[in-house]
């Protein structure tokens, strides 16, 4: 039985300002939630400017502080430790957390704990749904794609990922192409629902891969070769064209996934894991098709299957609240000396990825 204790999270690695109460515990309780986002300060740049988004953090980060300690109820006093993301992630504002961090720790003498971001997407299928370890996760956002197993709070083993664009990227500039609306996943479902996803070929690089690597930079410049061709031929596109073009990306996507995600599901079944479960997160995972496919290789192979709510797996302070809790339970903390890290793989062991850095897309 653990006592139950409460953190304070802050996130501001992207275009969020966030802030958040966790309660750990038998059953870890989320006691408030602040996100900022800033969409509207980068919208006429086409996507996140990370010194716009450092200044805004550094203006919003303590209003979103106060504002979760007022939404949970708690004084700054009722607080056992401090959690911020120190990486990985636009070095301007995770700076902004990490120095407001700091100065908090320094006020109050309480616990420092400095969290990786990525830890913090992965630990939350354990903090909405009360996965065992080891469990599998697919992460999958606008800025990242990759399969985890995670053992620990600590540890995690990178099973593959993508090797260029993230699926959420590749829908946004599947998006452009076709003149549909930003952010483009939900604009390319909402079109792709009328449309035939036979329709346009389009290719499912790295399949004949035995591994877990994905790769979707091709997919777009298919796309764009594609819809070239209906113009050319036509002279523009018709809604009837745009809907086929956008089912048949998200087709692919889908089926890379899936396939991926089988293999994934297989090397993890191998380690013969007590309660097996499978987990979702990230923006992406809001798709319905790409969501039922993966759902159903879990299924297929007998494993649980979980997708936190989308508040909780885009990004947001709760999970790193949350595993600064686990951090800080395990002994592990920081002190005055912590740094911000633009980059900050979770596996150690795995071979560095090409794109695995941020590049102003959210993670
Ligand atoms: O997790 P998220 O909100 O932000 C981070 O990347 O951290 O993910 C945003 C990404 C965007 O690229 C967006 O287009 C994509 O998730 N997305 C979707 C859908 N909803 C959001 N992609 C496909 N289908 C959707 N319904
Ligand atoms: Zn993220």
């Amino acid at each position: 039985m653990i006592a139950p204790f409460t953190l304070l999270g802050i996130e501001s690695s992207c275009d969020d300002t966030a802030a958040a109460v966790v309660r750990m515990g038998e059953a870890p309780e989320v006691l408030a939630n602040v996100v900022m986002g800033q969409e509207a300060l980068h919208a006429a740049f086409g996507g996140v400017v990370p010194e716009i988004a450092a200044r805004a953090h550094a203006e919003k980060l303590d209003f979103a502080v106060e504002a979760a300690l007022a939404g949970a109820g708690v004084t700054l006093a009722e607080i056992d430790g401090i959690a911020v993301t120190a990486g990985p992630g636009l070095i301007g504002g995770v700076l902004s957390g990490v120095m407001l961090a700091k100065g908090l720790a320094a006020a109050t003498g309480k616990p420092l704990i400095g969290v990786n971001h990525l830890a913090g997407h992965a630990l939350t299928p354990q903090l909405t749904d009360g996965l065992a370890f080891p469990y599998l996760m697919l992460l999958v956002s606008g800025g990242h794609c990759q399969f985890l197993i995670v053992r620990s709070a600590t540890e995690f083993t990178r099973l593959g990922g993508t090797i260029d664009d993230a699926p959420g990227e590749a829908f946004d500039k599947a998006a452009r192409l076709l003149g549909l609306a930003q952010p483009g996943g939900p604009a390319v479902e909402k079109a792709a629902e009328a449309g035939d996803p036979a329709r346009i070929d389009l290719p499912r690089p790295l399949l004949d891969r035995p591994d877990c690597d994905m790769s979707f930079s091709g997919l777009k410049t298919a796309l764009l070769r594609a819809r070239d061709r209906l113009v050319d031929a036509a002279g523009g596109l018709t809604e009837a064209d745009v809907a086929d073009l956008s089912a048949s990306f998200q087709a692919a996507v889908t089926e890379i996934l899936g396939v991926k995600a089988r293999r994934a599901i297989a090397l993890y079944l191998e380690e013969a894991p007590e309660a097996p479960a499978f987990a979702v997160a990230g923006g992406v995972a809001a798709n319905r098709a790409i969501r039922a496919a993966l759902e159903e290789e879990a299924r297929a192979a007998g494993v649980a299957f979980a997708a936190p709510p989308l508040k909780l797996c885009t990004d947001n302070a709760a999970m790193i609240a949350y595993a600064g809790g686990l951090r800080l339970a395990a002994g592990l903390t920081d002190d005055l000396t912590l740094s911000a890290r633009p980059r900050w793989p979770l596996d150690a062991g795995a071979a560095p990825m090409i794109g695995s850095g941020k590049k102003g897309a959210k993670a």
